[in-house]
C-alpha cells in the first residue's frame, strides 16, 4: 500500500528518493514526502503526486535520506498525516508502511509524558517513541521501540546525529540495494532497477542499520547473514516502453508470458516443484485461497482442477476464510497473489499451514511474503506488473493453474501431451487479438457512455466475466458486475433495461446452447449486447449488436483468449472517459492491510 525508499552514501539522495518514489508511486498516491540529512533535517512533504511536490523541491546536498508515498489508513489525505514524521526535537524522521495497532494507546502514554503529535496517522508515534529511548544509542532506542509496537511495520529512521539509516520489519517487505559506497532501501525492488540490480531482502523481525559501506542486519539481537541476490528484472521491464499506459503495455505483454510460462511447463517437470505432493493432494483435496483479481484465477483454477485432476477442490476468498470455521488439515493449500504480500491471502496461508495442511504459493514476487510462508512457491515469472489492475500476471496465474491441474491429471499421458500440444499455438492466438485491438474499440465507445453493465458467461468462461467486470469497474468507475448468465433470472433481470449493456462471453462448448438461450432472454428486454465469441460462431450474429472475435482454440483454453478481450475493452472504455488508468482513484496495487 504505501511505500518506502531511502539512501545513504556519496551522491546528493534528494533526486534519487524522487526518481525512486516515482517507481513506487503505483503502491500509493495520495500524498508523498522526503525528509534529508545534511548538517540538519530536511522536511518536504505534500498532499497529491511526487511530481507535484517535485516541482517545489529546490536542491539540497545531503547524502542520506528516506521517503514515503502514502495510501490513506490512519487519517485523511493531508500535509500533515503525509510521511516523515518527525519527533518532538526534530532531529528523528521516520517512513513506514504497516498498521501500529496499539498505537492509540502508546499516543495517550507519550502525550501524558509531554509528547505533542501533529498527525492523525498511527505512524507518528514511532519517532516519538524512539525519542523517548534515545539517549546516545540510536539502535538501542529503535530496539526499545520495536519492543512496544504491536501490528506490521516496514519502517526507515534518519537521524540527526547518526550518520545511518536504520530499518525493521514484520509482516512488511523491505529490500536493501546495494551499490559501491553507496546503499538503498525500499518496500520493494522496482524503485531500485535504476540504481543496482544487488539487493538483500530482509526477513521477518529482521533490524538493519545500513551506511555508505554496508549492512548489518540483525534478528533477536544476534547479527545474522542475508544472502545477496541479483535483481531478476531488467530496468526496461517496469518502464512504459512507448505504451500509453503500463497496462495496455503489459496487456501486449501478454503472448510472451504464455510463451514463458510453457517455456517453463511443458516439460512437467515444473521447475523443481516436487509435484507428489500435489499428486498426494488427489485423495484429500485442494484449498485455493486469493483476493480480487487471483481469486477470480482461482474460480477457474477449480474448475480446472476437478475437471483434467478429478481432485476435489475449494476456492475461498483468503479475507472470508480467515474468520471462517473450515476445517482443512487434510488439504492442500494453495495461495495465489501476483505481489505475494497481500495481507489477507499471507494471513490465511499461515491460518492453513497452521491447521497441518500441506502449502504452495503461486506468486509473481521473488522472496514475497507467501513464498516464505508457503512450503514450496511456484513463481509465475511475469515480470514486474505496475498498472494497478492486474492483467499478465492474472494470465500468469491462469498458466500455472492449467499446469497444476495437468500435471496432477488423471487424465491419460497422451492426452495430456494433445492438450500440451494445443497450448503451445496459444501465443500466436493471442497475439493475433492484440494485432487486431482496434476492433475493440467502437464497442468501448459504446460502453462508455453506460453507468452500468453487466458481464455474463458460464462455465469455465464465468471467472473471466467476473474478472472482466472487476477491471471495467476498477479503471472505468463503471458500475459492473460479473454474473453466472444462469442466476441472471434469479433477481438480476429486473435491472436490464436498454441502458445496461450486457458483454457476454460464449464458447463453443457444453454450455453453449443455454447460455444462447440466456442471451436471447436478455435480448427480448432490449439490453445492446456485445458477445465474445469464436470466429467460426454464425449464430451468434444472429441477435447479438456487436461481436468481438476470438481465433477458434479448444473450449478448455478459451478462458486465456476471453481475458485479453475483456482488459482490452475495459482499458479503452477507461481511456475513452479520460480516467488515470495506470492508477485508479483509491486503489493500491498491493493491499497490505486486512
Ligand atoms: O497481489 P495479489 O494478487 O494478492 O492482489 C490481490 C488483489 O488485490 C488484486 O488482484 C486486485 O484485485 C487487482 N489489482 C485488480 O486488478
Amino acid at each position: 500500500m504505501c511505500g518506502i525508499v531511502g539512501y545513504i552514501g556519496y551522491r546528493e539522495a534528494q533526486p534519487i528518493l524522487v526518481d525512486s518514489l516515482e517507481k513506487l508511486e503505483y503502491r500509493g498516491y495520495d500524498s508523498c514526502g522526503i525528509a534529508l540529512c545534511g548538517s540538519t533535517m530536511i522536511l518536504r512533504k505534500d498532499v497529491g503526486r511526487i511530481t507535484e511536490l517535485e516541482k517545489r523541491l529546490s536542491r539540497c546536498e545531503a547524502h542520506r535520506g528516506i521517503g514515503h508515498i502514502r495510501w490513506a489508513t490512519h487519517g485523511k489525505p493531508s500535509q500533515a498525516n503525509a510521511h516523515p514524521h518527525l519527533d518532538c526535537t526534530g532531529k528523528i524522521a521516520v517512513v513506514h508502511n504497516g498498521v501500529i495497532i496499539n498505537f492509540q494507546q502508546l499516543r495517550e502514554q507519550l502525550t501524558a509524558e509531554g509528547h505533542h503529535f501533529y498527525s492523525d496517522t498511527d505512524t507518528e508515534v514511532i519517532p516519538h517513541l524512539i525519542e523517548k529511548y534515545y539517549s546516545g544509542d540510536l539502535e538501542q532506542a529503535v530496539y526499545h521501540t520495536i519492543a512496544d509496537l504491536v501490528g506490521s511495520f516496514a519502517f526507515a529512521v534518519l537521524h540527526e546525529e547518526n550518520d545511518v539509516l536504520i530499518v525493521a520489519r514484520k509482516e512488511s517487505p523491505l529490500v536493501i540495494g546495494i551499490g559501491d559506497k553507496e546503499s538503498f532501501i525500499a518496500s520493494d525492488v522496482s524503485a531500485l532497477l535504476n540504481h543496482t540490480s544487488r539487493v538483500i531482502y530482509l526477513e521477518e523481525n529482521d533490524f538493519a542499520v545500513i551506511t555508505g559501506n554496508g549492512v548489518r542486519v540483525v534478528n533477536q539481537r544476534h547479527k545474522v547473514w542475508r544472502k545477496e541476490r541479483e535483481i531478476p528484472w531488467s530496468v526496461e521491464s517496469a518502464q512504459k516502453g512507448g505504451y500509453e499506459h503500463f497496462m495496455l503495455k503489459e496487456i501486449y505483454e501478454q503472448p510472451t508470458v504464455v510463451q514463458n510460462a510453457l517455456r517453463e511447463y511443458l516439460s512437467l517437470s515444473g521447475n523443481g516443484l516436487n509435484i507428489d505432493m500435489i499428486k498426494n493432494a488427489r485423495t484429500r483435496g485442494v484449498l485455493l485461497l486469493a483476493c480480487g483479481t487471483s481469486y477470480y484465477a482461482t474460480l477457474l483454477g477449480k474448475q480446472l482442477l476437478e475437471k483434467i485432476a478429478k481432485v476435489p477442490v475449494w476456492a475461498e476468498v483468503a479475507s472470508e476464510f480467515n474468520y471462517s470455521e473450515m476445517v482443512s488439515e487434510r488439504f492442500l493449500a494453495v495461495a495465489v497473489s501476483q505481489s505475494g504480500e497481500t495481507s489477507d491471502t499471507v494471513k490465511a496461508l499461515k491460518k492453513a499451514k497452521s491447521m497441518g495442511c500441506m502449502t504452495l504459493a503461486i506468486t509473481n514476487v521473488l522472496e514475497s511474503s507467501i513464498s516464505r510462508v508457503a512450503d514450496q512457491t511456484l513463481y509465475t515469472r511475469a515480470g514486474p506488473e505496475i498498472g494497478v489492475a492486474a492483467t499478465k500476471s492474472f494470465t500468469a496465474q491462469l498458466m500455472a493453474l492449467y499446469w497444476l491441474a495437468l500435471s496432477s491429471s488423471a487424465v491419460e499421458m497422451q492426452i495430456c501431451q494433445s492438450l500440451l500440444q494445443e497450448m503451445r499455438l496459444l501465443p500466436d492466438k493471442i497475439q493475433q487479438i492484440l494485432d487486431n485491438a482496434e476492433r475493440i474499440i467502437p464497442c468501448s465507445q459504446l460502453l462508455a457512455q453506460f453507468e452500468h453493465v453487466f458481464f455474463v458467461s458460464r462455465g469455465l468462461n464465468f471467472p473471466i466475466a467476473l474478472e472482466g467486470a472487476l477491471k471495467m469497474k476498477e479503471i472505468s468507475y463503471i458500475h459492473a458486475e460479473g454474473y453466472a448468465a444462469g442466476e441472471t433470472k434469479h433477481g438480476t433481470f429486473a435491472l436490464l433495461t436498454p441502458k445496461t449493456p450486457v458483454i457476454a462471453i460464449t464458447s463453443p462448448d457444453n454450455t453453449y446452447d443455454v447460455l444462447l438461450t440466456n442471451l436471447r432472454e436478455m435480448k427480448a428486454r432490449d439490453v445492446p449486447l456485445i458477445t465474445i465469441a469464436s470466429e467460426n460462431d454464425q449464430e451468434i450474429d444472429k441477435f447479438a449488436d456487436e461481436v468481438i472475435r476470438i481465433p477458434d482454440v479448444n473450449p478448455l483454453f478459451s478462458p486465456l483468449l476471453n481475458t485479453v478481450v475483456v482488459q482490452l475493452l475495459a482499458y479503452y472504455t477507461a481511456r475513452e472517459r479520460g480516467c488515470s488508468i495506470d492508477m485508479p482513484r483509491n486503489l493500491a496495487k498491493s493491499v497490505t492491510v486486512e
